[in-house]
């Protein structure tokens, strides 16, 4: 007790006092199983090419690909999403590489899937951005806009090509209108009715992407603001939501992560199916960046951000330090 009368009349740093205090207390525990590793395949190069936006992210050969998988599966991360970055005489208006059985995406889905098998949830990013000269997720009209109908067809394709080569899950991530419907419609007319949709829902039109568009050289002429969602929503998630479920998205995913906790919270409070939570590009650079100026702690912040975005509601989280992390968590 003070002289100052009755306070403090409870006294919750009493559950602080010690390590093995606040780690028993501990309400949210990050697991090295939430975690799934984004990766980036570059077709035709004989060594990996470090992406300079994203100190200690690279583009990989077919073959340190492999390695990656397996780094990833002994350092118990769950599961792998492949972006494939094709030579660039091979992009076209159309994005035909990204449908091309021997495309880099395709022949890096069989590489990883002959490698660790089902040791690993094998995911395959299903969006034209990678793979068209004008960097759009779909193909244009005669006036340039991205025409939504005709992208849906690529899709459909698309998701057929990534199941043959051996994806457990696809993560259509192009943000056109019924992406989910046609994807699920795609897979089950091609006998793969097993294969699941990590549907991503409420994606926003962020600048958070921009590291990631060295990391698939990609020059994207104009905006996604006519797909992607605008940051100022919230109900907006909450529709996508609503429609990717009726498609029959077996999970959801909310993308950025960091600057959504609000939505991510709302969205794993909506549903009873799993959800994700995609840390891009920009969240792990601005980390990087800050702590490679020594202004912040970087291992203390990659688990701090982890165990936010596990706190707002997030069951997996996408995430560039996945097998870094994932070794850090088990020895805690
Ligand atoms: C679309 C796609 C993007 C990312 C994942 N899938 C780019 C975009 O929508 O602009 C971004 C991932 C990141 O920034 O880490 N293929």
């Amino acid at each position: 007790m003070t002289k100052y009368g009755a306070f403090p009349g409870s006294r919750p740093r009493r559950l602080r006092t010690t390590p093995a205090m606040r780690r028993m207390v501990a309400e949210t525990r990050v697991h090295p199983a939430d975690l799934i590793l984004p990766a980036f395949v570059r077709e035709g190069i004989d060594a990996p090419v470090p992406i300079e936006a994203m100190p200690g992210v690279v583009q990989h050969t077919r073959e340190t690909l492999r390695k990656a998988a397996v780094e990833a599966v002994e350092a118990g991360v769950s599961g792998i999403m492949l972006f494939g970055v094709p030579e660039d005489a091979k992009k076209d208006a159309a994005g035909t590489a990204g449908t091309d059985p021997d495309g880099i995406l395709q022949v890096a889905l069989r590489d990883v899937r002959s490698e660790v098998g089902d040791d690993l949830v094998i995911m395959s990013d299903l969006c034209l951005d990678e793979f068209t000269d004008h960097g759009h997720c779909g193909v244009l009209d005669a006036d340039g806009r991205v025409d939504n109908d005709a992208t849906l067809e690529r899709y459909a394709e698309m998701a057929q090509v990534q199941a043959d080569a051996g994806a457990h899950v696809l993560g259509p991530s192009g943000m056109m209108d019924g992406q989910v419907g046609v994807v699920r419609d795609a897979l089950d007319q091609t006998g793969h009715e097993d294969v699941s949709i990590l549907a991503y829902t409420a994606k926003y039109s962020s600048a958070f992407y921009g590291p990631f568009r060295e990391a698939v050289g990609s020059s994207l002429q104009g905006d996604r603001k006519t797909y992607q969602q605008d940051p100022a929503n919230l109900r907006e998630s909450l529709r996508e939501l609503a429609l990717d479920l009726e498609e029959g998205a077996d999970m959801v995913m909310v993308k950025p992560a960091g600057p959504y906790l609000d939505v991510l919270a709302r969205v794993a409070d909506a549903v009873d199916v799993p959800v994700s939570a995609y840390q891009i590009s920009g969240e792990y650079a601005m980390v990087e960046a800050a702590a490679e100026k020594g202004w912040i702690d970087r291992d203390k912040a990659i688990l701090e951000t982890l165990t936010g975005i596990k706190r707002a509601g997030a069951d997996t989280i996408l995430t560039y330090w996945a097998v870094e992390a994932a070794r850090a968590l088990a020895l805690r």
